[in-house]
């Protein structure tokens, strides 16, 4: 039954024992039979005017609940609009602010979904190419030996190409299970694998698998550790993963015999790694989005520099997971540097 419908039957039957109750009162007031009469029809009247003011009165609140019930109504076809009940009484106030909190929240959530079923289909889209480029460029190549259009003499070179594609798959598909991992994880990541570190066994061996890139781009590397850091305490693994990341970026986008700084102090209860370089710099409105996943400044993807702009998106992610941070300070056109900082205390989270 309606609301209204319920009112008007309420209304009717306390007028009805109203009624009643006068009707017993004048049989005990030796009235006339008119002079009853005329009671009973004051009451009636009176009850009937009384009915109609109160359902004038409420019209209000029947239009609020009418609106809420329509507004609630769309929200199954994504539309999220708010409901403003100005003249309703109090409680019907408080429920449409209610109303309008999880009608946030529900928007909220809506967006967040779109966007991440959309970076889902960028990834997808993105890595389909990216994965397509060396494999064509392979396929190309063993034809090409095949049908003898390469000069005997040039096969090395031609292997030499064919295993640097390779090269790029292979790290393509080591970065893309661990944004898997990554996210199925919630962006938690696996277990911290903590343990103590020497940091010069440690830079020898990270700086080793350098060698060959910066030699090809006759860049230099210089190392300057402050003489209190010997040892850390953290997870080698994801430290390693997060300096070459950002070494091999400062390659990357720096000319030929530039050179780049690996610096590591200490500064309190903290450990500050910071690679800078003498590359292209990256302008300002780019420096918060290079974290991002699969952002990159240069949008063509050029087999030279060509990378997913997935890097610094795990490596930001691995800093966290070591409860740590990563951020970057550029000057376009001059350089950039990026500095991670851990705590000399990893179960400690980093104050920001
Ligand atoms: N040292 C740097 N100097 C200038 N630009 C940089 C530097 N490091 C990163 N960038 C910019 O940030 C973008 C994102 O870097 P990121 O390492 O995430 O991806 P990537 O290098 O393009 O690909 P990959 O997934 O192979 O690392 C790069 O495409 C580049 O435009
Ligand atoms: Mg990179």
């Amino acid at each position: 039954m309606k609301l209204r419908d319920m009112m008007i039957l309420s209304f009717l039957s306390s007028s009805l024992v109203v009624i009643v109750i006068v009707w017993f009162s004048i049989r005990k007031m030796y009235l006339t039979d008119q002079d009853g009469y005329l009671i009973i029809a004051i009451t009636i009247l009176a009850n009937i005017l009384g009915a109609a003011l109160g359902l004038f009165l409420l019209r209000n609140t029947f239009h609020s609940l009418n609106k809420l019930s329509k507004q609630t109504k769309v929200i199954k076809e994504n539309q999220f609009t708010k409901i403003h009940l100005q003249h309703a009484p109090k409680e019907l106030q408080t429920l449409a602010e209610d109303f309008n909190e999880m009608v946030t929240a529900l928007a909220d959530s809506f967006n967040a979904l779109e966007k991440s079923e959309q970076d889902k289909s960028n990834l997808v889209a993105q890595l389909g190419h990216d994965i397509k480029t060396p494999i064509t460029a392979i396929k190309n190549q063993i034809e090409a030996i095949q049908d003898g259009i390469i000069a005997k003499s040039e096969i090395d070179q031609t292997l030499n190409q064919m295993a640097y594609q390779i090269e790029r798959l292979t790290a393509l598909t080591k970065q893309l299970m661990e944004v898997s991992i990554m996210e199925k994880n919630s962006l938690k990541g696996p277990q911290n694998k903590e343990q103590k570190i020497w940091l010069d066994q440690f830079l020898l061996t990270l700086l080793a698998s350098f060698e060959y890139i910066l030699k090809k781009k006759k860049q230099q590397l210089k190392l300057e550790i402050d003489a209190k850091v010997t040892t850390l305490i953290t997870d080698e693994g994801k430290l390693n993963r997060i300096l070459t990341n950002l070494i091999e970026n400062a390659s990357k986008y720096s000319g030929e015999q530039t050179t780049i700084y690996l610096k590591i102090t200490a500064v309190a209860d903290r450990v500050i790694f910071s690679v800078t370089d003498e590359g292209s710099g990256i302008r300002p409105e780019d420096q918060a989005k290079i974290f991002d996943r699969l952002y990159r400044v240069e949008k063509s993807r050029n087999p030279e520099t060509g990378g997913s702009g997935l890097g610094l998106y795990i490596s930001k992610n691995l800093a966290e997971q070591l409860n740590g941070r990563l951020e970057v300070e550029s000057d376009f056109g001059k350089g950039s540097i990026f500095r991670l900082t851990l705590s000399t205390e990893p179960e400690k989270a980093m104050p920001v």
